[in-house]
C-alpha cells in the first residue's frame, strides 16, 4: 500500500466548505489588505501563545527578518543560533548585516544545546535565536536564564512549533518575539505564504507594525527604512477556518507519533525522537535516526512510503555561508544529524493502516 509523505488535499476536503465560504466572504467584500481577518487571527493567536501582540506577516522569513530589524540588529552585531534548521532564520541574520555564530545541537532533540552558548557568548553577541525543530521546544528555561544575564534579545523560531509548550507555557512567549511560518506544511498552513510575530512588549510590538509597512508613521511619513511584510487578507481567513482545527490536529500527530514509539520500541535499527520532559511536542516532523538511512530511504521509495529529510547538509558548511569561515568537523552532532536523520508520514489525517504499513516496511528492511 503507497503512503504519501504529506496529502493535504486530505485536510482541504474535510474542510472546503468553510474554506470556500471564507474567500468568498474576502472576495465579495474586496477588502484583500488588512480587514477583520487579519485582526481575528492575530487576537486568536496571541491568546494561544499568551501574549499581547501578534502581527501578521507574510512568510515565516519575514517574521525573522522583521523582528530583527525591530530589534536594531544590524551589521557588528552577532546572533547565535543552530546550524542544523533551515536556512531561513541564517539568511534573515545575514540580510541585516549581522553573523550567525552556530552552537552544535542537543543530539537527543535536535535543537541547540543550551549548555554550549555561554562559550559562544562574545561582547558583540545581541541575541539569541532559538529554532523548535520539527514541533519541539528549546532548553527555554536555560535559554532565557542566558539572555536575561547577558542581556540579550531572543526571537524564537517556532515556525514549526505552534502550540508546542516548554513546561506548559507556550513556546512564542519566551523570546523578545516569537515567529511563527503558515507554509502549507505547517501544522497551521495557508493555501500561500504568511507567517505571524508573537510580543509581549507594547512598544516593540508598535515598533514591529512600522517596520513591516515601509517604516511609516503615519502612513506616508517615514520613520525609518522597513519593507511590505503583510498577511493577505485571503490567507487570514482561510487560517481562521483552520485554526478552529489546530489543537485536534496536533492531537492526532501525537497519537501518531506515539504509535511509532511504541511500534518502533523493538526495532533495534531505528531510534525515536526523543521528546525532553519538560516539553510538548506538536510533532511537525516525526524523525527517526538510522544508520543506513540512504539506503533504507530509497528502499521505501520502491515501495511507495513517501519520506524526506530534513536537513540532508547542515548550515555551517553551506556555500553561501563560506565567508563565515566554518568548515566540516566544527559542529560534528549536527554533521551526524544530517546523514542519519529521516522523517516519516505524521500528517494528521494519516490513516491507521498506513502507519502500520511504515512501521512494517521499516522493520522488514531493518531486519534484512
Ligand atoms: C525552522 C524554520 N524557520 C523558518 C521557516 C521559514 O518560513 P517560511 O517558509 O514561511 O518563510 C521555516 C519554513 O519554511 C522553517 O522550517
Amino acid at each position: 500500500m503507497p503512503v504519501p509523505f504529506f496529502d493535504l488535499t486530505r485536510q482541504f476536503e474535510a474542510i472546503r466548505a468553510d474554506v470556500e465560504a471564507a474567500v468568498d466572504d474576502v472576495l465579495s467584500s474586496q477588502r484583500c489588505i488588512g480587514g477583520p481577518h487579519v485582526k481575528e487571527l492575530e487576537s486568536a493567536l496571541a491568546e494561544e501563545v499568551g501574549v499581547a501582540h501578534a502581527v501578521g506577516v507574510s512568510s515565516g522569513t519575514d517574521a525573522l527578518l522583521a523582528s530583527l530589524m525591530a530589534l536594531d540588529i544590524g551589521p557588528g552585531d552577532e546572533v547565535i543560533t543552530s546550524p542544523f534548521t533551515f536556512f531561513a532564520p541564517i539568511g534573515s541574520i545575514l540580510r541585516v548585516g549581522a553573523r550567525p555564530v552556530f552552537v552544535d545541537i542537543d543530539p537527543a532533540t535536535f535543537n541547540l544545546d543550551a549548555s554550549k552558548i555561554e562559550e559562544a557568548l562574545s561582547p558583540k553577541t545581541k541575541a539569541i535565536l532559538p529554532v523548535h525543530l520539527f514541533g519541539q521546544a528549546c532548553d527555554m528555561t536555560a535559554i532565557s536564564a542566558i539572555a536575561e544575564a547577558h542581556d540579550l534579545a531572543v526571537v524564537e523560531d517556532m515556525a514549526q512549533a505552534l502550540g508546542a509548550t516548554h513546561q506548559g507555557r507556550p513556546v512564542g512567549s519566551f523570546g523578545s518575539t516569537g515567529c511563527v511560518s503558515f507554509f502549507p506544511t505547517k501544522n497551521l498552513g495557508a493555501a500561500g505564504d504568511g507567517g505571524m510575530i508573537f510580543c509581549d512588549d507594547d512598544e516593540l510590538a508598535a515598533r514591529i507594525r512600522r517596520v513591516c509597512r515601509h517604516g511609516a508613521e503615519p502612513k506616508y511619513h517615514h520613520v525609518e527604512v522597513g519593507g511590505n511584510f503583510r498577511l493577505d487578507a485571503l490567507q487570514a481567513a482561510i487560517l481562521n477556518v483552520k485554526r478552529a482545527h489546530l489543537a485536534r490536529w496536533n492531537e492526532a500527530r501525537r497519537g501518531h507519533a506515539a504509535f511509532y514509539d511504541r511500534a518502533f520500541g523493538d526495532v533495534e535499527a531505528v531510534r525515536t525522537p526523543v521528546v525532553a520532559e519538560e516539553n510538548d511536542s506538536v510533532f511537525n516532523q516525526y524523525t527517526i535516526r538510522v544508520s543506513h538511512r540512504d539506503r533504507l530511504r530509497r528502499r521505501l521509495r520502491e515501495r511507495g512510503i513517501g519520506t524526506n529529510i530534513y536537513y540532508p547538509e547542515p548550515l555551517h558548511t553551506q556555500p553561501a555561508l563560506a565567508g563565515l569561515g566554518y568548515g566540516e568537523g566544527d559542529f560534528p552532532r549536527a554533521e551526524r544529524a544530517c546523514r542519519e536523520v529521516l522523517a516519516l508520514p505524521v500528517f494528521p489525517e494519516l490513516e491507521e493502516e498506513e502507519r502500520q504499513e511504515v512501521v512494517g516496511v521499516i522493520s522488514e528492511i531493518a531486519l534484512d
